[in-house]
């Protein structure tokens, strides 16, 4: 995955000083406290308030988005709401089929059991989730050889709730048992702005408005990113200036950790550059590009891409990524048309 030697200030992924107790204090608690995410939001209260009215175990539950959006946060929130007890996994955690056994048999009527990065699940540990999620069983062969038999074991009915940045490495079996499936999308920069501002609130750091926007506008849509940022500029202000964050000690940090005006970074600017530049603004495969600059191609799809996706800095074609107008303009290079469009326009 993400190259964990070079943290990224920008990447969405959870980095090792993310989890600390500050990070627990600023995670929204209820549906109410979230902010953005309307859709996501009124489907989850819908789905909360019919399940508890029927005292009936909550549908299975899909989370599926770009890294640091607040997936995990979500199934904290779906625990709560509905009054039952967490248990978190994750995909690569799960090895054997036994293990996934083992958690299922631990579980307590409507308990949830997140499971992160569900994509990665095992094709044998999938077959065991199936009759959990569809008929809260599990199946358990007994023996072996000709003798060998096969006995369900009931199950308390319970919810799973999977998260994903992958979607299109979820197979379709799997997906279909989701009843509820949920999309997070980046965070536009108004509620990017409210986040940042009721974190600066509990951090109790005076902010002005304009410098929450200048950290808003550079968090890529992402509150997670948002947040790494905010931190980063709040320990500036306290070592450079007086502890408030006016916009030109927000700006003068900024700068200090590499972000440029829309969030991009280092990363992003090879990737850009390798496009344009070597190859001629593609089309190219993002294997291709992400060799030349001796980069993980995992961490371009997942950090890197979306975003510049997001910011219309990129098109994703049949032949490949090509670099648009605006990706041109951002470098400072004239635009030249990629080879297709061009015999399009002749
Ligand atoms: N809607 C939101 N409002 C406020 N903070 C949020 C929101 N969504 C996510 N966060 C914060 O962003 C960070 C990343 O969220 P997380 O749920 O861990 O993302 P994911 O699991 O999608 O990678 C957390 O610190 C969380 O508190
Ligand atoms: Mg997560």
């Amino acid at each position: 995955m993400a190259a964990d030697n070079d943290p990224r200030t920008v990447s969405g992924e959870a980095q090792p000083d993310d989890d600390g107790a500050l990070d627990r204090a600023l995670r929204p608690q209820r549906l109410d406290d979230l902010i953005g995410q309307d859709a996501v939001r009124d489907n989850l209260r819908i789905a909360i308030q019919a399940a508890r009215g029927r005292a009936e175990s909550l549908d299975h539950v899909l989370i599926y988005g770009p890294p640091g959006l607040g997936k995990t946060t979500l199934s904290h929130i779906i625990a709560r709401e509905m009054g039952a007890n967490l248990r978190v996994t994750s995909g690569p955690a799960i090895e054997r089929a036994g293990d996934l056994a083992a958690i299922l048999t631990n579980l307590r009527a409507h308990d949830v059991l997140f499971i992160d990065e569900i994509h990665r699940l095992s094709r044998a540990v999938e077959e065991v989730l199936y009759p959990a999620m569809e008929d809260f069983a599990l199946d358990i062969v007994i023996g072996k050889g000709p003798s060998a038999r096969s006995v369900r074991l009931k199950l308390p009915p319970i919810t799973i709730v999977g998260a994903t940045t992958r979607l299109a490495l979820l197979s379709n079996p799997l997906r279909d048992r989701f009843q509820v499936q949920l999309r997070v999308d980046f965070y536009p920069l108004d509620a990017m702005s409210l986040i940042v501002d009721r974190a600066a609130r509990l951090l109790d750091t005076p902010i002005t408005d304009a410098a929450v926007r200048d950290i808003a506008a550079r968090a890529r849509g992402t509150p997670r990113v948002g947040l790494r940022l905010l931190k980063r500029v709040r320990d500036y202000a306290q070592v450079r200036g007086d502890g408030g964050i006016s916009p030109a000690v927000a700006i003068d940090a900024l700068k200090l950790l590499g972000v440029d005006a829309l969030g991009l970074d280092d990363l992003d600017m090879r990737v850009l550059q390798a496009l344009i530049g070597k190859f001629g603004g593609g089309p190219v495969g993002l294997e291709t590009i992400a060799a030349s600059i001796s980069e993980d191609s995992d961490t371009i799809m997942d950090v890197v891409e979306p975003y510049l996706l997001q910011l219309g800095f990129l098109d994703r074609t049949p032949r490949g990524r090509v670099a648009t107008a605006r990706a041109y303009e951002h470098l400072g290079v004239p635009f030249t048309p990629p080879p297709s469009t061009q015999s399009a326009l002749l």
